[in-house]
């Protein structure tokens, strides 16, 4: 059987988490291939509320193999600590395997994205503070520490030794910050190496072996396919290598592009951005604010699973979205928080963009013209009754069954699973997607 791609096809938070787990059911192996602890995925199901940045959401099921693939930079105290939660709250969490070719965010990755965005200053990206940039950066400058130097105690000093002295020459000399200490780091990591040992192993075999029996493997994306490094909105993006788009995910745990049958794209009913950057469709008044806090009562407004930072909200951007669809390949579409915008007046959907007193229906690659696009928006009916009890298109309201249909006619890909509330069974499966 072949893999699926699961990817956020906007600037994250769409809900992957959420699909995933819906759609692990299927599967015999889920594998996060790219991206780090920047990503938080929230699962509901009938354990309760989790959060997870590191390990797959198809930890939940007893009989899944779940991989955090070589395409994923590992912070070990984060992992470690995330394995620990779950197995305190009653989920075993010994079916999950950590490549050795993931590269691990070190002390200094945390420091220098913190120096780096405030020497940004007003330019800062508004990252997640975790370190996942410089990690990537070292990474492609072969400067990277991977999980399988730290299970080397011999080897990982003298390697430690030279790359802290290249850091603390970047954090004094560019920065101008107090060095980071070399023994304590290596006490660290030699303790996280003991610790993290039974977790790892040869991901890719584990992957591969499973296509070729038969099973259905399931690739779960991070972050968003407009914070990728060359589709999305440069210099306001991720710095993830392999990308998190469907195209990154077959180098994210080692696989060949034929080995993928189906790319989902996972896409919210409006938009949201954590973070800076631009954002034609942003909404910042009452509306964006009612979106913002629907549910915040329990928990579940629009506030940031990673760093708790209100998102910023805006009508739904089809233009951005046609570009995501078309770049990644994606041949389904999974529409998440269709009741969020249950009991407003009207809807937007932004079919394009005039720059400059031109239309044009394309995204920008340049984030100043971007900036300066002003949405063209189509209104569509809203709708009163409540949908989070819905199961079956049929019985959704009939304003919003349009709104998915223009949706998908727009985007020009079948919507083929809406959900229409956080919980596992709240979702309508209008195609199976496997
Ligand atoms: P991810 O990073 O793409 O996995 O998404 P996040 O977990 O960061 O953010 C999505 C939020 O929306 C989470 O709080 C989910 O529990 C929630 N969510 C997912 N699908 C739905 C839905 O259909 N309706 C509602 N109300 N909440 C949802
Ligand atoms: P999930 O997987 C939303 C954003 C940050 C910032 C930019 C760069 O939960 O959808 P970084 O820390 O990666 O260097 O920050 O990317 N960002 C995300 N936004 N969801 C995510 O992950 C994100 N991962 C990174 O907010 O704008
Ligand atoms: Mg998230």
């Amino acid at each position: 059987m072949p893999a699926v791609v699961v990817v956020g096809g906007q600037w994250g938070d769409e809900g992957k988490g959420r699909i995933v787990d819906l759609l692990a059911r299927k599967a015999r192996v889920v594998a996060r291939y790219s991206a780090g602890n920047n990503a938080g995925h929230t699962i509901v199901n009938e354990r309760g509320e989790f959060k997870l940045h590191l390990v797959p959401a198809g930890i939940f099921y007893p009989d899944k193999t779940c991989l955090i693939g070589n395409g994923v930079a590992v912070d070990p105290a984060v992992l470690l600590d995330e394995i620990a939660q779950l197995e305190s709250r009653g989920v075993d969490a010994h079916r999950l395997k950590v490549s050795e070719r993931a590269q691990v965010v070190m002390p200094w990755h945390r420091l220098i994205d913190r120096l780096d965005e405030e020497l940004r200053g007003a330019g800062a990206i508004g990252t997640t503070g975790k370190g996942i940039g410089p990690c990537f950066t070292d990474k492609v400058a072969r400067r990277g520490i991977r999980i399988a130097d730290l299970l080397e105690p011999e080897d990982l000093a003298p390697r430690l030794r030279a790359v802290l002295d290249y850091q603390n020459r970047l954090i004094t000399g560019v920065y101008g910050a107090e060095p980071l200490e070399f023994d304590a780091c290596l006490e660290e990591h030699l303790a996280h190496g003991r610790r993290l040992r039974p977790f790892v192993a040869d991901t890719q075999a584990i992957v591969i072996d499973a296509l070729r029996a038969g099973d259905y493997v399931l690739l779960e994306g991070a972050q968003g396919s407009l914070l990728d490094l060359d589709h999305g909105t440069y210099e306001y993006v991720t710095s993830s290598v392999p990308s998190s788009t469907a195209g990154g995910a077959t180098l994210g745990v080692g696989i060949g592009p034929t080995d993928v049958q189906r790319a989902v794209g996972v896409f919210k009913s409006y938009c949201t951005r954590v973070g800076n950057g631009p954002f034609p469709t942003e909404l910042t008044g009452d509306v964006g604010d009612r979106l913002r806090d629907h549910g915040k009562e329990f928990g579940r407004g629009e506030y940031g699973t990673t760093t708790g930072r209100p998102r910023r909200i805006g009508w739904l951007d089809t233009v951005a979205a046609r570009y995501s669809v078309r770049f990644n390949g994606l041949s389904a579409l999974a529409l998440t928080r269709l009741d969020v915008l249950e009991g407003l007046p009207s809807l937007k959907l932004c079919t394009a963009y005039e720059i400059d007193g031109q239309i044009v229906s394309t995204l920008p690659a340049s984030a100043s013209a971007l900036r300066r696009a002003k949405p063209v928006y189509e209104e569509l009916p809203g709708w009163d009754a409540p949908v989070s009890g819905v199961r079956a298109f049929d019985d959704l309201p009939p304003q919003a069954q349009l709104y998915v249909r223009r949706v998908e006619r727009l985007l020009g890909v079948p919507v083929d699973l809406i959900s229409v509330g956080p919980e596992r069974e709240q979702a309508i499966i209008v195609n199976p997607i496997f």
